[in-house]
């Protein structure tokens, strides 16, 4: 069958103009000619990586850190009296948190140092009496904040339970 005159301009008029309907939405929608489009996005307030002002947590926020870290420079002073109830509760606690690389007897030997490398620094020994001529200001602060290669602990131990093991880590020195 022999189609009739100008069908096959119309079918190629139809596609041109399918396609440009397609295609000059994309111009717009890709920024190639760009539109300031009105998006609620784009006009908030915000603040880039790096860039300041730097915001501090409301006065009223509860925060689970401040309390336990004093100010730079400071060294916090011990709340929790050494008696037989914090000793207990240290001593379990060391045995969680501690143990495994100070050791049962606080010597440096725990179960991990065995995978240590040759060459890292092990453990210190808590029974040495550098360690019992530290303030517990001082221990407390290499428990929260880590100390040289030991990871940080405070978010194993709560603030007192922080104090706990630092006036039991005094008995290991005795
Ligand atoms: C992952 C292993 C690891 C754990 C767990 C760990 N420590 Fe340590 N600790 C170390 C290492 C390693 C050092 C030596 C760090 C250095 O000198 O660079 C060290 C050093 C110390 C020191 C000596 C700091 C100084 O002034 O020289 C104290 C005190 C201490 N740890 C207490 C603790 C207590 C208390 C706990 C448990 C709450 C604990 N550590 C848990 C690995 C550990």
């Amino acid at each position: 069958m022999i189609p009739p005159p100008g069908v096959f301009r119309r079918i190629i008029l139809t596609f041109l103009a399918i396609g440009v309907a397609f295609t000059v939405p994309l111009i717009f929608l890709y920024d190639v000619i760009k539109i300031n489009w009105r998006s609620n996005m784009e006009i908030q307030a915000s603040v880039g990586e790096q860039e300041g002002p730097r915001k501090w947590a409301p006065a009223d926020a509860v925060s689970f850190e401040s309390p336990g870290l004093p100010h730079a420079g400071e060294l916090p002073t011990n709340p929790v009296p050494a008696d037989a109830v914090s000793l207990a509760r240290g001593k379990q606690l060391y045995g969680y948190h501690c143990a495994v690389c100070h050791g049962a007897t606080g010597k440096g030997d725990g179960s991990v140092v065995r995978f240590w490398k040759a060459d890292a620094k092990p453990p210190a020994n808590l029974t040495e009496p550098r360690i019992g001529q530290q303030t517990d200001g001082a221990l407390y602060l290499t428990i929260a904040q880590g100390f040289g290669i030991m990871p940080p602990l405070r978010e194993n131990l709560s603030v007192r339970e922080r104090w706990d093991v630092v006036n039991y880590v005094r008995t290991l020195s005795k």
